[in-house]
């Protein structure tokens, strides 16, 4: 793991953007993106720069079960909101969580997946350590599936919601397996919330209790982080 520290979110955001446009000079087409605060500097300094994305193709890592791209709770909502409205891309891919069948939208999302190998797969964490909506105890060769979230995960992100009992309880995730076949992953992480989770990731043994460390047996991974999400290395 190439460890980075930045002071901060934007420094860090730069950063990853610095990775984004070196990536598309290299020939990158296919970006893994991901939702929360976490990547939203990066998602500005992207909107700000001069970088063409409409050859491109992104393809998010998830979405709550049961709300539909016009929700403004919805990570497509989100994605469109703070990218693809003013960075448009050749095509955008989120799960559906409005899917009929579940299961079905799992296979389709496999499907998109193996169609278009992730070039470059962006990552924040969760405080459990999870990656996408990967929660501790998935297996780490997991294709996309449906997954309850846990306790921790609903209650760190009901912040965005009204009340907590209007955050989904279930999410549609790619899984580690794909996660980890991208050819490069840039994961962020910045605040004290994250400390433990990014001292696990990097100097944690690799279990599925924690997710993210196994991005240890990954070959290119930078990890960005600002001091405080840095303090218990
Ligand atoms: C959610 C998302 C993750 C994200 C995590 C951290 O659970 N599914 O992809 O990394 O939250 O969010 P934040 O960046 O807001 O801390």
């Amino acid at each position: 793991m190439n460890v980075i520290r930045v002071k901060n979110a934007d420094e860090g955001g730069k950063k990853a953007f610095e990775i984004i446009k070196e990536g598309i000079e290299n020939g990158a087409e296919v970006f893994g993106l991901a939702t929360g605060s976490t990547p939203e500097t990066m998602y500005s300094y992207m909107i700000a720069s001069d970088l063409d994305f409409s050859d491109k193709v992104s393809i998010n890592l998830d979405e709550y079960v049961g709300l539909s791209g016009e929700d403004d709770q919805s990570y497509r909502y989100f994605m469109n909101k703070h990218l693809f409205n003013e960075k448009p891309f050749k095509e955008t891919f989120v799960p559906n969580g409005k899917a009929e069948d579940l299961e079905a939208e799992c296979k389709h999302y496999d499907t998109i997946i193996a169609e278009h190998p992730i070039d470059i797969q962006v990552l924040g964490i969760g405080q459990n350590g999870h990656i996408g909506f990967n929660e501790p105890g998935t297996p780490f060769d997991a294709t996309t599936q449906v997954v309850e979230l846990t306790e921790s995960t609903i209650n760190a992100n009901k912040r965005y919601f009204e009340k907590v009992e209007d955050v989904p309880t279930r999410a549609l995730s790619m899984g580690i397996g794909s996660i980890m076949k991208s050819k490069k992953i840039i994961l962020m992480a910045f605040g004290e919330a994250k400390a433990d989770a990014v001292k696990g990731m990097i100097d944690g043994e690799v279990t599925t209790d924690l997710p993210a460390s196994v991005l240890q047996n990954h070959e290119d991974v930078v990890v960005i982080i600002d001091e405080a999400a840095a303090s218990k290395l």
